[in-house]
């Protein structure tokens, strides 16, 4: 039991990936809290989690008093927080940057960055008081180096890689270290749909040089890790997490000269 008396938050941890990180945090011993903007994913995480130690809000992380309210209840409830995950994020729908609608650009910023910065600070400010606390961010790959299509999500996902390293540098001093992940592809959460079409499927698969989509058990493996005392020296990084897809291109100028493909 690595997570035994500790307290874990986790954003938009009622279904997809952060729904996989409660799991996997309750089987090691953590209490553990999730908020949600649907009530009734926050009925259903609650039926399904009876007995447990977890509690569940209604909230949406765009709204600072909401998440304020949140953190003052699990403070009262538990008083502390160890880890805080920001894990809710949005992707934006799929369109060519010149098409892109403001309304879905702003979403994206609105969630990913400017909500992700409230929970970090309604939830780092109690850390820095408590003189304690992780905070893990979940990022993307291709926040790296950019997605076609995917512009407002990758901007506001970029923007938390360096939110992840200046809070580190501002708030390690006081204990509260801050790191990020940045996964591939992962067959889970919000990509449910696409993997259930095996065309995606090896679409996405050739496009990693390890051939498969991550398992959700890969990526809620690291999130523990990161949480754990052993991983107390990593802080203010973003650990890519992609099947070496990051900088791979899917036909490498090697292999197009040894097929005699240049002549
Ligand atoms: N699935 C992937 O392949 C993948 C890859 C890289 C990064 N990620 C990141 O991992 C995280 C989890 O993704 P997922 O695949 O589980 O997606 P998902 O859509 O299944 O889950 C996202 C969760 O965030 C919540 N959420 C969204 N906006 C919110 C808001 N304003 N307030 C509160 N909660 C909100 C949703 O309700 C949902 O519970 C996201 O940040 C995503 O960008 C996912």
């Amino acid at each position: 039991m690595r997570f035994q008396d500790k307290i874990v938050f986790i954003t938009g941890g009622a279904k997809g990936i952060g729904k996989a990180m409660a799991e996997a945090f309750l089987a090691e011993g953590a209490s553990v809290a999730v908020n949600s903007r649907s009530t009734e994913a926050i009925n259903k995480f609650e039926e399904e989690f009876k007995g447990k130690n977890v509690l569940a809000f209604t909230a949406d992380i765009t709204n600072y008093e909401d998440m304020e309210n949140v953190a003052g209840k699990i403070w009262n409830a538990w008083g502390k927080v160890d880890v805080l995950i920001n894990n809710a994020g949005i992707v934006n729908p799929l369109t060519p940057s010149e098409k892109t609608k403001k309304e879905d650009f702003d979403r994206a910023i609105d969630v990913n960055l400017k909500g992700t910065f409230y929970v970090s600070q309604v939830f780092g400010k109690r850390m820095v008081e408590q003189k304690s606390g992780r905070i893990i961010n979940m990022i993307t790959q291709a926040a790296i180096y950019g997605e076609k299509g995917f512009l407002p999500y990758v901007m506001s996902k970029a923007g938390l890689m360096v939110m992840t390293r200046n809070l580190a540098s501002e708030w390690s001093r006081h204990g509260v270290t801050v790191v990020a992940i940045a996964p591939g592809f992962i067959a889970g959460g919000m990509n449910e749909g696409l993997i259930r079409k095996q065309a995606f499927v090896d679409f996405l698969s050739k496009k990693t040089p390890i051939g498969r989509m991550a398992k959700v058990e890969e990526i809620t493996g690291l999130v523990l890790f990161l949480a754990s005392p052993e991983a107390q020296y990593i802080n203010g990084e973003t650990i890519v997490i992609d099947g070496g897809m990051t900088g791979y291109t899917a036909e490498p100028l090697l292999d197009f000269i040894m097929a005699g493909k240049g002549k």
